[in-house]
């Protein structure tokens, strides 16, 4: 038995029709305007509907041992809120710590991923150089199926790389064929503000924002586009949140340098009065880099519409305020850095941009997953609406309606940075790998069925 999706609007990143889609045994079979089905496939009607390809998030943080404690989402409960949310695939990161076998945590984290319930990919973290490091990374390439690489610059002391260990990554995954995701901010200096305001007393959340202000951004967003240029390497920034670094990408680009940018939903749409809440409700917020003032988020929309940058991701990565946040009660340096967002980025890209008219629909599929699946080799598997590709697919409701609060929303932790969110244009049918998993609210996820996906450097 299959699933045969009727009467929808298919909407891919290029174009659109009015029409059916046929999945069976895990991929779409067959797209037209007028399916017939052999009668024993389950109909779902997707009248007055959009479909897209499933959503593909291409940073997120399950389980992710950080900062003293673990984020609360492990790859079953991630994934499904992924699912309700319309995301069908992520690829999460192996990190390390400094001094580990790459390969080893590469293991563990196969392990971790073992109840997944969507498809899964890893990107490989560089957190410290030593002798074997490239060969290591050639094998993530060559034997693992794993195309990309991450290298942190913030984090000192812990995760992050100094420039000598960023040089030799950017030299050794240009030698591969390989991107580099980065984490840009400059390390050192974020651990001199940090420092000086804690030496003075100030304690609370606010001052982790303060500590990394946009030009911490801009600077080593800048170095690393310079250093890509050096060595050959393609670089991906991730979570993008101001000005300074869009102008950086944007100067890069126009160069011809061949270079990626990301930003999340909480840096278009949060600004930095987050952090005066009191109560310590402002810790919440505490991410890296940190909510912007305003000012910047309309340089994001800007750069997301002229197509300077290319992908949403979520950075997906829950901490709870109880018993994880307010571990930084009286040092914000020790607040875990981190929050949700998986299940909601489709919705509130739709309803800030689509509806807002500031991104077309197809703009949005784009940037919400065939973007990301072309970047990292996963296109046309993923992100796409074609015969033999994945049957991963989101009917979408433009009408349907749901306000986003931590008191209803699947991610694992009791905070949600979007509370009391509004937002129009929600899943009602979301199929996973040909599965229907989601029905308008109903979920049936199958732990353990998510496949982890091997990529390959295109010859
Ligand atoms: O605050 C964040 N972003 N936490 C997750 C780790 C990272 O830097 O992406
Ligand atoms: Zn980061
Ligand atoms: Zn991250």
């Amino acid at each position: 038995m299959g699933v045969l999706i009727k009467n929808g609007t298919i909407v891919t990143a290029l174009d659109e029709m009015r029409g059916d889609i046929l999945c069976r045994d895990g991929t779409i079979v067959d797209i037209g305007r007028e399916i017939s089905g052999n009668g024993e496939d389950e109909v779902v009607d997707a009248s007055g509907h959009c479909v897209f390809p499933g959503g593909l998030d291409p940073h997120v943080h399950m389980a992710l041992p950080f900062m003293g404690t673990v984020s609360t989402d492990d790859f079953e409960k991630g994934g499904t809120a992924a699912i309700a949310g319309g995301t069908t695939s992520f690829i999460d990161f192996v990190i390390p710590n400094r001094g580990d076998d790459p390969m080893e945590a590469l293991a563990a984290w196969h392990e971790k991923a073992k109840n997944a319930v969507t498809d899964y990919s890893f990107h490989m973290s560089v957190t410290w150089w030593g002798e074997k490091s490239e060969e290591w990374l050639a094998r993530c390439v060559r034997e693992k199926g794993i195309t990309s690489i991450k290298v942190f610059m913030a984090y000192r002391g812990a995760i992050g790389v100094d420039d000598t260990e960023l040089v030799r990554a950017l030299t050794a995954a240009a030698k591969l064929g390989v991107i580099v995701t980065v984490h840009a901010e400059h390390g050192e200096m974020v651990v001199e503000l940090q420092n000086k305001f804690f030496e003075a007393g100030r304690v609370e959340p606010k001052y982790h924002a303060l500590s990394r202000p946009s030009p911490v951004e801009g600077e080593a967003t800048n170095r690393v586009l310079m250093l890509a240029e050096l060595t050959g390497a393609t670089v991906y920034i991730v979570h993008m949140t101001c000005a300074e670094a869009v102008k950086a990408l944007a100067e890069a680009r126009e160069r011809g340098q061949l270079a990626y940018g990301e930003t999340c939903p909480q840096y278009l749409l949060l600004d930095d009065r987050v952090y005066e809440k009191p109560d310590f409700e402002g810790a919440a917020y505490v991410m890296s880099p940190p909510i912007r003032p305003l000012g910047h988020q309309e340089p994001l929309w800007a750069g997301l519409q002229s197509g300077i940058l290319q992908v949403v991701g979520t950075d997906h990565c829950p901490f709870n305020q109880n018993g994880q946040k307010d571990m930084g009660r009286d040092d914000f340096r020790k607040i875990p850095n981190g929050a949700a967002g998986i299940q909601d980025r489709l919705s509130l890209l739709w309803h800030h941009g689509v509806r807002a008219g500031r991104i077309d629909r197809h703009r949005f599929v784009d940037l919400t997953s065939t973007r990301a699946a072309k970047i990292f080799h996963l296109y046309p598997r993923k992100g796409s609406i074609s015969v033999g590709a994945d049957a991963d697919l989101v009917v979408w409701d433009p009408e349907g309606t749901r306000t986003i609060s931590a008191k209803t929303h699947l991610h694992g932790n009791d905070r949600s940075i979007f509370e009391g969110f509004e937002v129009k244009g929600i899943p009602s049918t979301v199929l996973v790998n040909g599965r229907i998993a989601y029905r308008d609210g109903d979920l049936e996820v199958e732990p353990g069925s998510g496949r982890f996906l091997e990529r390959r450097v295109p010859e």
